[in-house]
């Protein structure tokens, strides 16, 4: 099996989905734009190639490029599980007439107006929504969504230049501060949770099923740098709260026809139950989130894709056997960190349970959490309960201070 992984250096998690075609027996050509000296030995250990194309930002000339470096090499697949590269992913799959997500297909998966009309074609529930190119246009959307709205870019990550309006007033505010964004989606507020809906697939079969509670939601994050962010993978996908989650994500993957690899949906729970779609990714979550998915099964995720991807099956043992609560401290103050406050105590009272805990060590700097998703910390507490692990992730919470000055 012979194939093609883009940016196999870049952003961070790549290095570890590399391994795992490494490990399962492929032969990955790594196609980047790093230089081969820049890639981390790891990665250039697991690589049996690796072309530095001129540039990313140029889809047809590193298509050319791509085309001449394998003239009269064999090809199986070609992958990729970052975000900005899946239409340069479509376009060598259509070049080379390989499987896999075309670039009609990859549209659906990255622009969220044509996600939520597939979906919503299906019957399923996606909040009222509308796409605009002008501010006509997102006044034309925000009259049949209603108030509260929220402003988005079609095409965004990490919830910049996202925001809630609650009226006329507001709403002219956040047009202004999206003016340099070409294409919006304006939508229904949905109140509620939100949570994930995660998978692995193979020939449209779920191989592997996710479901994640985010604490709080991330817009809210996204805008108090202060909060520590919490993502729960849940045990019981049978429970009330993933329940409906499941089963809106077995309608939407069946209305958009996915076959194969990674999808990463996000969902809403409204106060009644309802699950109401957000949007979804055919890819793996980014900020750790698969890193938690295999603390929670004590499995290997990364090398479980390869294995799908590449095989169609995933013959690990995916069983649930926790709950698994990955936590994210933002250090509080400025400069040079200081003091883990609280850690000690925290380590007596829980060591059994904390899978992993990295903080960033005291003598450095803060980090700047808007570039590094961790932040000052990462941690990982797991328990077969849920509402014993997540007393334990509200401690470290509110117990564990990085203290920065
Ligand atoms: N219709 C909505 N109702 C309520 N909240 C919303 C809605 N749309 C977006 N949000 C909030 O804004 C956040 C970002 O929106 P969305 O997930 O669509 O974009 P994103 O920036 O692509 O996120 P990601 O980093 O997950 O790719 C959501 O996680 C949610 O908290
Ligand atoms: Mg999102």
């Amino acid at each position: 099996m012979h194939v093609v992984y883009l940016s196999p250096g870049f952003p961070a998690e790549m290095p570890l989905f590399v391994r795992g075609l490494a490990q399962i027996g492929a032969k990955v050509l790594g196609v980047g734009d790093q230089p081969a000296g820049a890639l981390a030995p790891e990665v250039r250990e697991a690589l049996s190639d690796y072309l530095q194309v001129s540039s990313f930002g140029d889809e047809a000339r590193a298509v050319e490029e791509v085309r001449t470096w394998l003239r009269g090499r064999n090809v199986d697949r070609v992958e990729c599980l970052w975000e900005r590269l899946m239409y340069l992913a479509a376009r060598l799959r259509e070049t080379f007439g390989l499987p896999g997500m075309s670039r009609a297909q990859t549209a659906i998966f990255r622009d969220k107006e044509a996600m939520k009309q597939a979906v919503e074609k299906a019957g399923l529930r996606v909040p009222r929504h509308g796409r605009a190119r002008s501010t006509a246009e997102a006044w034309a959307a925000v009259e049949r969504c209603g108030f509260p709205a929220i402003v988005k870019p079609i095409d965004g990550a990490g919830s910049k230049d996202t925001y809630r309006c609650n009226d006329k007033a507001e709403f002219e505010v956040a047009l202004a501060k999206v003016r340099h964004i070409e294409e919006l989606s304006v939508e229904e507020f949905i109140e509620g949770e939100e949570l994930t809906y995660d998978t692995v697939c193979a020939d449209g079969r779920i191989l592997f099923e996710n479901v994640a509670w985010y604490r709080p939601k991330p817009m809210i994050l996204a805008q108090n740098p202060w909060i520590s962010m919490q993502n729960i993978v849940l045990r019981d996908l049978t429970q009330e709260m993933p329940r409906p989650g499941v089963q809106l994500g077995h309608g939407v993957l069946q209305a958009l026809g996915f076959q194969t690899g990674f999808t990463h949906m996000e969902w809403f729970r409204t106060p009644k139950g309802e699950a109401v779609f957000g949007e979804i990714g055919g890819r793996p979550p980014g900020a750790r989130l698969v890193h938690a998915m295999n603390y929670s099964c004590d499995i290997d995720l990364f090398r479980g894709w390869a294995e799908a991807a590449c095989h169609g099956r995933l013959s690990q043992d995916t069983g649930k056997k926790y709950n698994a609560a990955m936590i994210f401290k933002r250090a509080q103050g400025d400069g040079i960190v200081r003091e883990h406050r609280g850690l000690r105590e925290l380590l007596q009272k829980y060591g059994p349970h904390i899978a992993t805990i990295e903080l960033t060590p005291i003598g450095e700097p803060k980090r700047d959490w808007q570039k590094v998703v961790v932040g000052d910390g990462w941690i990982v507490v797991r328990h077969p309960d849920l509402a014993t692990t997540m007393q334990m992730s509200e401690r470290f919470v509110n117990d564990l201070t990085v203290v920065a000055g």
